[in-house]
């Protein structure tokens, strides 16, 4: 049976889908993935996004962050790929997205469970009294940026997580609990390379999940727990799989 088929059936009859994305599914949004031709890690040395580095070195450390992740010129969208997932929890058909991205592009599209495994760019947590900041209150015009509560000024930082940092436990604990009693797990846009991200839809799939995989190239899922893998652009193929789901649903 045609993949797109198989998927589109897959989506309609699970009781429970969830979906996973990487960095692949924001390509389309302008936002470089992290590896691969283009990728981030090809040009800037990981050490810069050490937690202990950034504390000691923030100063050397904010030009970076403010040309990758706060550039003000670059305001990035939500693509079709995340517009449809976000179609898709609106009429019961996604319960919910566990994302590796820190981009907040999901919940712009307009999802509302978004388990962001890796945190966000969306607000800025001061190292010292841990005071949550959302990044629209903040200017950035000087960096790094201090903690406005007079009695701490201490660094802020993104709120995402460094190397060297634990994963958010709220996040963890929610995106295990997807991989419960999920019938279809749509993983899309990732290498799998990076743990313990990539061990969730190794979970879903032991916990009997079919997983479906929508990548451009193969990656360390395909051969080892991969149902239906859908080689091509996150928003091509997205696209393809909700005309086939609308075209079963009106028969
Ligand atoms: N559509 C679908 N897939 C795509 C597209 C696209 N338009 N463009 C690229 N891809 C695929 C690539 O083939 C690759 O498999 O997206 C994947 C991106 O892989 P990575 O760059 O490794 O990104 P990701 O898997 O999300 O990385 C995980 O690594 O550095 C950390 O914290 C960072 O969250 C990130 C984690």
């Amino acid at each position: 049976m045609d993949s797109i088929i198989q998927a589109a059936k897959l989506i309609i009859d699970s009781k429970r889908t969830f979906a996973f994305t990487g960095a692949g599914i924001s390509v389309e949004s302008g936002i470089p993935s992290y590896r691969g031709e283009n990728g981030i890690w090809n040009n800037i040395d990981e050490k810069l996004f050490d937690l202990l580095y950034y504390l000691n070195n923030s100063q050397t450390v904010w030009p970076i962050l403010l040309d990758i992740f706060f550039n003000p010129s670059n305001r990035y969208l939500p693509n079709t790929a995340h517009h449809i997932l976000a179609d898709w929890e609106e009429r019961d058909l996604l319960e919910g997205i566990v994302t590796q991205n820190i981009d907040f592009l999901h919940q712009l599209a307009g999802n509302k469970i978004v388990h962001e495994f890796h945190g966000t760019t969306n607000s800025f947590i001061c190292t010292s009294c841990k005071r949550i900041y959302n990044t629209s209150e903040l200017t950035l015009s000087k960096v790094p940026p201090l903690c406005n509560n007079k009695k701490c000024s201490a660094l802020l930082k993104p709120n995402f997580i460094f190397f060297g940092e634990g994963i958010p436990s709220n996040a963890y604990q929610k995106s295990q609990e997807s991989t419960l009693n999920t019938d279809v797990f749509i993983v899309i846009g990732t290498s799998g390379e990076v743990s313990p991200a990539n061990q969730i839809p190794i979970m879903a799939k032991q916990n009997g999940s079919m997983i479906i995989e929508i990548n451009t190239k193969t990656s360390l899922y395909t051969d080892e727990i991969t149902d239906v893998f859908l080689k091509g652009k996150a928003s091509d193929t997205l696209q393809l799989i909700n005309k086939k789901i609308k075209t079963l649903l009106t028969k």
